[in-house]
Parts: structure tokens; sequence; C-alpha cells
């Protein structure tokens, strides 16, 4: 033993504890994948998916992602300097022109995409400015940025405050500034005021790199993302995507000027020094823009589906803070009772909602975030927010008696659905599993 096992001790120790009053929510293990999971012998309702067109289930995709790997099998053994096929190149130049950039860099996630990026753009005669609420890979970037580059200076600015944004602009020690913000934010829910942002931006002179990781693909009228929605694409220098969420698959990409990524492509360590990103998951990137260029109801479906499942969290009763998209978080504003209301979830109602607390969250707004897919039926999202209000009931976050105004009708046909689905799905152990639930109802302390 070495001072490595003394450093997870403690923490280990919370870990254990979690597991033993069931409230430890992370790495289940799925049978399978979609908007309804396997999990041992249960059947449940997930709303903790980032796929949320459902297209990682689309036989399209699968069918081309198969065919990908026939023909050039299932890695490419090397980075992109040494192993790019024609297919990633066909990938970049149908990215670029979906964004209506110019060119594109396909790596291999979009983690590394960031990193690389702000690695590549960064030196000491910059100033970054950071919404306080970016996302961890934006902040790796930095730091690495940081580590090359010690004068580097980093300036946050208050979220989505655009004042706070002009302030940060105004106090930068360099001429040169670079503006990180995401286009919907994956934890609050809330969208970047970007049209304000690109004005401040252009009054400043500062560049703008825009993480659109759960806008592109979801958002604006043909899902070209929050810059769609807000007529303000071409003011993007950087515009940065996931494949790991609408498009159902794995990698990032950087959309831009040509000469920002040919630049990148030489300079972006992250790029240059991992492996390529797999041919299967080249394939499916393509098909999914097949996708969402023939068939814009897909936006239209997880809009609908967004509405309707607010619009029942309004009725019941539960805290938004006032999410307008498809990533709606449910304030609990306690640790205990956002564990707790989740374990709840899972054991007593097949659902799945991940409970966020801190520190990924600040001290005070705990929650569920709950991820509503173009794939969910309304009966899903009726069954769930029926749930949703007998446990807030049960835990007293909401008053005795209230549910969605549905009709008993639609919410008994909402509860024969969802154990139909239920058998159908995790089969004679489901059956099992629900007699014993119901000999053995989960407790309270549990
Ligand atoms: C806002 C944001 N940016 C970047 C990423 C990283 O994307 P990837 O999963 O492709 O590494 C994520 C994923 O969680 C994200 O939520």
């Amino acid at each position: 033993m070495t001072w490595l096992h003394d450093k997870t001790t403690t923490f280990l120790q919370r870990v254990s504890e979690a597991k033993e009053k069931k409230v430890f929510p992370y790495f289940r293990q799925f049978e399978n994948i979609g908007p309804r999971v396997k999990v041992g012998s249960g059947s449940y309702l997930n709303f903790q998916s980032n796929d949320y067109l459902g297209l990682s289930q689309d036989p399209r995709l699968i069918q081309r992602a198969i065919e990908g790997v026939r023909r050039y099998g299932t890695g490419l053994g090397s980075a992109r300097l040494q192993a790019t096929t024609v297919r990633h190149e066909d990938l970049e130049a149908r990215l670029a022109r979906w964004t209506g950039k110019e060119a594109c860099a396909v790596f291999t996630t979009g983690y590394q995409s960031l990193v690389g990026t702000l690695q590549a753009f960064l030196g000491d005669d910059t100033t970054l400015v950071l919404d306080r609420l970016c996302h961890a890979s934006i902040i790796d970037g930095m730091l690495v940025a940081q580590g090359q580059c010690p004068d580097l200076e980093v300036r946050f600015f208050k979220h989505n405050d655009v004042a706070s944004l002009e302030k940060a602009l105004e106090g930068a020690a360099h001429a040169k500034k670079l503006i990180v913000v995401e286009g919907l934010y994956s934890v609050d829910g809330d969208m970047t005021p970007l049209s304000d942002v690109v004005a401040v931006a252009r009054k400043h002179g500062a560049a703008i790199m825009l993480d659109d990781a759960h806008g592109l693909g979801t958002l604006g009228p043909t899902g070209r993302g929050v810059s769609e929605l807000h007529g303000v694409s071409r003011e993007i220098d950087l515009l940065v995507g996931t494949f790991s969420k609408s498009f159902g698959t794995v990698g990032g990409f950087i959309c831009a000027d040509r000469a920002l990524i040919d630049y990148l492509k030489l300079n972006a360590r992250s790029f240059m020094f991992s492996a390529s990103l797999p041919i299967a998951c080249v394939e499916a990137a393509l098909a999914a823009l097949d996708v969402m260029e023939e068939d814009l109801g897909l936006f239209r479906r997880l809009a609908d589906n967004a509405v309707f499942f607010r619009e029942g969290l309004r009725e019941i009763g539960l805290d938004t803070h006032g999410a307008s998209t498809h990533i709606t978080p449910i304030f609990l504003n306690d640790e205990v009772l956002t564990m707790k209301f989740g374990a709840y979830l899972f054991y007593g109602a097949d659902v799945m909602m991940m409970p966020f607390i801190a520190p990924g969250v600040p001290k005070g707004t705990e929650r569920l975030r709950c991820n509503v897919t173009a794939v969910h039926s309304r009966a899903d999202m009726g069954y769930t927010l029926e749930a949703l209000a007998k446990i807030g009931t049960m835990l007293r976050i909401i008053p005795h008696g209230r549910t969605t105004h549905a009709s008993m009708l639609k919410k008994a046909w909402w509860l024969a659905n969802h154990r139909l689905r239920g058998v159908r799905r995790g089969g004679l152990a489901y059956v099992r599993h629900e007699v014993d639930r119901y000999l053995n109802p989960p407790r309270e302390d549990g």
C-alpha cells in the first residue's frame, strides 16, 4: 500500500455509504440503450440520455456503421496525421456545409475538440473570458493552455449575464480576447443570450467560441442549434459540436474559417496525438446528418415532447427555474432530498433521472436532471409525471393531491402501457421483479 491508497479512503467511504443506502445512481449496467432500458431484472424509463433524437438506435445509422467497419475494420491504427480516410474528409466537408462554415476538423471526442482548440489558439498574449458555468472540457482546455502559457489571462463572468461579460472584457489585460459560451447549458437547461453576447463581443473586438454540444441537432428550425435560433451563425468564429448527443454516436468537431481549421489540424495536441475517430462513428455521423436533413419532424417531435413534459411539471408544481428546452432540471435544493428522490424514482417507479449534487452544482441548488427525447412516448412521459407527483407528495415537496390535469382514463392507460412495455423489455425476470416488489415494497428509510 502506498499514499495512493490513503487518498482513496475517505472518498470511497462516502461511496460505500451511498451504496448501502441504495442512493448511489452511477454505473448501472444497461443491457440495451434507448428510452427504456433493462438493468438486471428490471425495466426502466431512461431520462438520463443525451441521445436526444434516439438516433443511436436508428437502423439507418447502424447499417452504415456496419458497412463502414466491413470496409475499414474496427480501428484506424493511428492518429489523424497518419490515419485520415476519405470518409473523415467527407464528414468534415459535410459538417462545414451543414453549419455554413468554410471548413471543419473532426476530433475523436467533443472533450478533445475543446481542449485541443483552446490549447492551440490561446497564448501569453490572450485573455480568455468564460461563463462561470461552462463545461469541464472548457475548463480543462483552459488549464492545458495555462500550463504552457503562464501569462494567459482568464476571466470569468456571471452565468448568462451580459453586463458581467462586458465588465470582464473591459478589464481584460490583453487586446486579443476569446469569449467561450455554451449554447444550451446542460445542467441548468438554459440558453446563452447569444445575440447579446455577439453584440458585446463585436464592440470589444473579441472572438467567440460557441460550444453547442446540446443545441446542435436539437434546436432551431432545422436543428442547426442556438446560433441558428438567434440568427447569428455567421458571427461565431469557432463552432464546437459533438456526436455524443443528438448524433447518436461518438466524436467531436470544430467548424470555422479554413485558415483556422488548417492551423488547428497541425497544432491541436488532442487532434495530433490521439487515435482517429473510428470509421463506425464517422459513418454513423454521416448517416445522422442525412436523417437530420431529411426529417425536420424529429426536431418538432423533440420540442413537442419537451413542451408536454414541462407543462406537466408546472401542473404538478415542481420547480424547473423556467427551463425552456428538452433539458428540464427539477430543483430540490437539498442533497439528501435529491438523492432520495432519485432512488425512489428508480426503485419505486422504474424511472431513471440523474441527481446533481455538490460539487457538480453549487450547494443549495441540488436537482434531478431530466432529459426528454424525441423517442419518449406521451405514455412514458405521462407515467413519469404521475410518478414524480406521487413521490413529490410522499417527500412533502408538493402539497397532497397534486397531479397532472390528465383524465383518469389517460392515467390508467399510461400505467398499463408502462407495465406492458416493462414486460416486453424485461421478460419473465421483470414479472418476478414486480411481484417481489409488490410483496416487499421499498422502505422509506432505504
Ligand atoms: C457542453 C459540453 N461540451 C462538451 C462535451 C464533451 O463532449 P463529448 O462527450 O463528445 O466528449 C459535453 C459532454 O458532456 C458537453 O456537455
